[in-house]
């Protein structure tokens, strides 16, 4: 599932809950830096739900590391993103300082 931070209409991370746990990367693509992954809404994953595919050029990522292990990227990685859950069992995203600078810009 992706989620938006500070620019509405485009995913800035996205989580995806695989074998009980949850993951989240940035939606940027290493193989073409600031090209979003999901061809639409939500729509990361392969047909099984097994990898991460990128809707650019089709490159495969390992859901639990983020390694490229298919495509143009291969042996790259996405950008994770880190994840806090309070008391109150919410879940907070901790956007990579580098990629804030970035969206501050735009
Ligand atoms: S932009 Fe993602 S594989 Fe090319």
């Amino acid at each position: 599932m992706g989620f938006t931070y500070k620019s509405p209409g485009r995913d800035k991370l996205f989580v995806v809950k695989h074998q009980g746990r949850l993951h989240a990367w940035l939606n940027d693509c290493p193989h073409w830096p600031g090209s979003p992954m999901a061809w639409r809404r939500d729509a990361y994953l392969n047909r099984d739900a097994t990898r991460i595919v990128c809707s650019g050029h089709g490159a495969e990522f390992e859901i639990h590391t983020g390694r490229c292990t298919h495509g143009p990227c291969l042996g790259d990685s996405l950008q994770p993103v880190k994840l806090d859950i309070d008391a109150e069992w919410r879940i907070h995203a901790v956007i990579p300082a580098e990629a804030s600078k970035l969206e501050d810009k735009g």
